[in-house]
């Protein structure tokens, strides 16, 4: 394709706003698929995405309109992939801003349009939802002038539901997003935007060609990972899989390689050609990194096999999420997981529960700490990454810990500021800016990735009535008086349940975490202290009297059935206890204790 017929763009849009309803008119006006292909959403092809309503793995569709190629970039919508976004917004050339003309501007949509603007794209803002009764399209427009700072002459009124604006907006496509640049003779330069494991193709991947061509038969390099492959199918997505000869500057598509695992396709890397490279890499790469890190066992040790199948398994499929093996005093064999945020956390749990019908234990979610030794380790080494709590070295071995910190901005509806000020304040955070813009306010924080990664997203709901919007990025590790708290049961720690924390939130935390722990662990026939602990000093406690001898007495009177009856109850919750030392903790104890109050 010319490159002057062809057309790059995305899509950004705050979730619900209705980006993939938009995508799914722009497929069907262009001819991309018949009306009784259309199944609610072609775009959103996971069941947990449709669910959920979120898009989790990039795709991308090849439009054809008035004689021009438009490639359409579906990016991921959520804070925990902002790296895959900033990527797919790097192949394009200019974006649809979707914004609910009964909402108004959000901060995810913000944070999207300010690195559309950095990737220096032409920006259509489309107002959408207008067949609703509550919607303002004058009022969000001055709204996308005043907040963004974008003019809105050129925007679209749209009702992707009811098929208002569909043509204005494809010609808005082709009249103001410029077309792409590049060389034709020039090695082949192009950007791997995401990949993903087909089972009939192996590893999709989805690129962006800046100079060259790219065809079949061809041997490729990619240049971060500095491994060669040979191309053996080229095309685009229309949205169907159509194989094309080439693809050329500018173009936007598909190759396979008989590439088996996706960790093998990393997300920004330069795809070259092997025997005519390019002199440089294209700039901006990043090796992506696991941010949250928990623990995930079997509920019954049985399953760990199968449990170690399916995480393998979807690990095929996404490379951001990494494991190791790790064994535990209270929950037996299980794996150590990071992941990019905690949506991603809570996205492979489900998936893990669902699809591969396993019960799981997971463990409280923690960030990587950088420790300072005061004296080199054997191996010489005086700083240690933290993934673990229960890895945590001595204290007096330790100089200095620090942890991750992030940048929030936060966007409220006025009423709801109060409450969300002094979560924010509760949870170490300093405030760095709190602007008002009409009848909302923006809050930026600085806050421990820490106090964020367990309730901070459903605490920032509940305050607002699910009106508040939050985002944030990472800006790096600062020292903190952190300490490692430990939960003995019986006077003995229980692993699982450790976790580091600031000392001045540690006896609120502990305090908590004990109260818990009395109501869900059952009596036994003996006193059962459990405390809160850091170092060798308690810092909360609580104590399970013991059980009266004829509470079991009973159970075991009456007829043969029902006696039958209960022994089987017993034998099932057996299956579910843990012993530990001489206490038996059922599963669900550890998992309610875990999930913060
Ligand atoms: P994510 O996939 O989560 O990013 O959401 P989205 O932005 O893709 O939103 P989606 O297209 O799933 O639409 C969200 C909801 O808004 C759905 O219930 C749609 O039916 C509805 N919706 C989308 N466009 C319109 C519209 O023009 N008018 C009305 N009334 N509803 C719409």
């Amino acid at each position: 394709t010319p490159l002057d017929k062809l057309r790059n763009f995305s899509i950004i849009a705050h979730i619900d706003h209705g980006k993939s309803t938009l995508a799914d008119r722009l497929i069907q006006r262009t001819g991309g698929l018949a009306e009784r292909e259309m199944s609610a959403q072609v775009l959103d092809n996971m069941d947990i995405e449709k669910e959920r309503g979120i898009t989790i793995k990039a795709q991308t569709v090849r439009l054809e309109w008035k004689g021009h190629v438009l490639n359409l970039m579906d990016t991921p919508g959520h804070v925990d992939f902002a790296y895959e976004v900033s990527r797919s917004l790097a192949a394009c050339e200019g974006a649809l801003l979707v914004v609910d003309a009964a909402q108004g501007v959000e901060a995810q949509t913000l944070a999207n349009v300010y690195q559309s603007i950095e990737h220096d794209h032409e920006i259509i803002p489309v107002i959408n939802k207008i067949d609703l009764p509550a919607a303002e399209p004058e009022r969000v427009k001055t709204e996308i002038e005043d907040i963004i700072g974008i003019d809105t002459s050129n925007a679209v009124l749209a009702s992707a539901k009811s098929g208002i604006g569909i043509d204005e907006i494809l010609d808005a496509i082709v009249a103001h997003i410029p077309p792409p640049k590049g060389d034709i003779n020039a090695p082949l330069k192009a950007m791997l935007v995401d990949s993903w494991y087909d089972p009939y193709l192996g590893v999709v991947i989805l690129i962006r060609v800046i100079d060259g061509s790219i065809r079949k038969g061809q041997q490729i390099k990619f240049m971060n990972a500095d491994t060669t492959h040979l191309v053996d199918r080229v095309g685009a997505f229309r949205p169907k899989i159509e194989q094309l000869p080439d693809l050329g500057p500018g173009e936007i598509g598909f190759i396979t390689a008989q590439i088996k695992e996706v960790a093998q396709t990393m997300v920004g890397d330069t795809i070259t050609d092997a025997k005519r490279p390019t002199a440089e890499p294209l700039p901006g790469f990043k090796e992506v990194q696991s941010v949250v890190f928990c623990g995930l066992f079997p509920v019954d040790a049985a399953d760990f096999d199968k449990l170690r199948e399916s995480i393998s398994k979807l690990r095929l499929n996404d490379a951001s999420f990494t494991f190791e093996m790790e064994s535990s005093a209270a929950l037996g064999f299980g794996f150590r997981c990071g992941f990019l945020g905690l949506l991603h956390l809570e996205i492979i749990q489900e998936r893990l529960t669902r699809e591969y019908d396993l019960d799981l234990i997971t463990t409280a979610p923690s960030v990587v700490y950088q420790i300072e030794l005061t004296h080199p380790d054997p191996a010489g080494i005086t700083q240690i990454d933290l993934h673990n709590p229960a890895d945590m070295p001595d204290v007096n071995k330790i100089k200095t810990i620090s942890e991750p910190w992030i940048q929030a901005t936060i966007y409220v509806p006025d009423e709801y500021l109060g409450g969300i000020l002094k979560l924010c304040q509760d949870r170490r955070g300093i405030q760095m800016n709190l602007t008002y813009v009409g009848g909302r306010a923006q809050a930026v924080y600085e806050l421990p990735l820490n106090e964020v990664v367990f309730d901070f997203y459903d605490r920032l709901k509940s305050l607002s009535k699910g009106y508040a919007s939050f985002d944030y990025e990472q800006i790096g590790y600062r020292e903190g008086d952190l300490v490692k708290m430990s939960i003995l049961v019986n006077e003995e720690p229980v692993d699982a349940l450790s976790m580091i924390v600031h000392r001045s939130t540690a006896e609120t935390r502990g305090r908590g975490m004990v109260e818990r722990l009395k109501e869900l662990i059952p009596r036994h026939l003996f006193k059962i202290p459990i405390q809160a602990a850091i170092g060798g000093k308690v810092i909360a406690r609580e104590t399970i009297s013991a059980m009266r001898k004829d509470v079991t007495a009973k159970c075991y009177g009456g007829d043969a059935s029902r006696k039958r009856k209960l022994l089987d109850k017993q034998k099932k919750g057996k299956a579910k206890m843990r012993e530990y030392g001489s206490v038996s903790i059922p599963q669900e104890a550890f998992i309610a204790a875990l999930r913060m109050g």
